[in-house]
């Protein structure tokens, strides 16, 4: 796979990266109403992902590997599950192959403090990050949101003495505001510190207002976009166009955000549909192309549960796809 530079970091990165926020999963054998990790299938799809060439592999301390919306503030027990499991699908890879995005402020345990972008907090939560994906560093370090009472200079400056202290290599920002995102941005250069270099934040044909607002911050600052949900948790991949939701977020997913999108968008949805029946090229490819050619520091992360969808995702890198094309997906989705 051909490697792209990660803005002015210049580390070398596949040019999508896999996801963890959902693992597969499977009905939990002690409540149908609730799923559990299939620890050995998300394994293998993580050892596929890097197989076919990914290098770069997100996850957040938050993540669980499935969402349990009614138990986020009660039920610990499986916080960081997700990097757990990613650590043990690339234990046996050379560190130096491999990039690892994670995440800190969600609430990951019953203390006051056990959340928040606060200097106790931080350096609590790398650490038990580090331990989970058994690794002595991770290459990105993101404010997972906003902390509306710590004091930006002191996140960037916690950031910067994890950078100093090797536990991480650079960091960034996600689901920030555009005023937000440029007042970080702003402190910490004006207090000398090292700046943050990535963002992380949705994109996709239906949800395109991040594109003129912090991705296009990001895109001044040269810095690296990682986008999140690029097939809009599978629509736009057409998940569920011929009627099967089979084990899939639609199905287990209480309140899965994508049904009101969908139907609010039917009609977008199933002109990209007759495009790629008449191209022959897969939607999740059509969709994922448009986004990759927004911009030259813009990096998809895909979370494909399955290891056809990821053979299917990653094929975007081989599918030639003219500029017409994206032209034609541009005006059927154009706000
Ligand atoms: N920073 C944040 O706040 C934040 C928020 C959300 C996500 N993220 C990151 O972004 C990653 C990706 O987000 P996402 O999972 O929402 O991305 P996504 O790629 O939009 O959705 C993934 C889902 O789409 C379906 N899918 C993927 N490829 C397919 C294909 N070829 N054919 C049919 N269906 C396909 C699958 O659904 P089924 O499993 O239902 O089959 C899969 O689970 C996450 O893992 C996480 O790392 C970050």
């Amino acid at each position: 796979m051909e490697l792209k530079i990660l803005g002015k970091t210049g580390i070398k990165s596949s040019p999508i990266i896999y996801g963890t926020w959902y693992l597969p999963n499977i009905p939990n054998p002690n409540d149908s109403n609730k799923r559990i990790v299939d620890k050995e299938a998300s394994i293998r799809v993580i050892k596929k992902a890097y197989d076919l060439g990914i290098n770069f592999f997100d996850t957040a301390d938050v993540y669980r590997g499935v969402y349990d919306r009614d138990n986020l503030f009660n039920d610990f027990s499986t916080v960081g599950l997700a990097e757990k499991i990613l650590g043990e699908a690339l234990e046996g890879y050379d560190r130096e192959s491999f990039i690892i995005s994670t995440k800190v402020m969600g609430r990951v345990g019953p203390l006051p403090n056990d959340q928040g972008l606060n200097r106790k907090h931080i350096l609590n939560a790398i650490e038990k990050s580090l331990e989970r994906l058994k690794m002595k560093y991770v290459d990105f370090y993101l404010y997972h949101a906003p902390d509306n009472y710590t004091d930006p200079a002191i996140a960037s400056r916690t950031m910067n003495m994890l950078i100093e202290d090797g536990k991480i290599l650079h960091y960034g920002l996600s689901n920030f505001s555009n005023s937000e995102l440029k007042r970080y941005i702003d402190v910490s250069r004006e207090s000398g510190l090292e700046v943050p270099v990535i963002i992380q934040d949705k994109l996709n044909l239906l949800e395109q207002r991040n594109l003129n607002t912090v991705i296009r911050t990001a895109e001044e600052n040269k810095m690296i976009s990682m986008i999140y949900s690029p097939l809009a948790q599978g629509i736009l991949a057409g998940r569920y166009i011929k009627g099967d939701e089979a084990n899939s977020r639609k199905e287990y997913e209480k309140n899965f955000k994508g049904n009101t999108l969908f139907q609010q968008n039917r009609d977008k949805i199933m002109k990209l549909y007759d495009l790629s029946v008449e191209l022959g090229i897969p939607m999740s490819v059509l969709s994922l192309k448009w986004i990759m050619t927004r911009g030259d520091n813009i990096f998809p992360i895909i979370g494909a549960s399955k290891i056809e969808q990821l053979e299917e995702d990653i094929s975007v890198l081989s599918i030639k796809i003219d500029d017409e094309v994206i032209k034609k997906i541009d005006n059927i989705f154009k706000p």
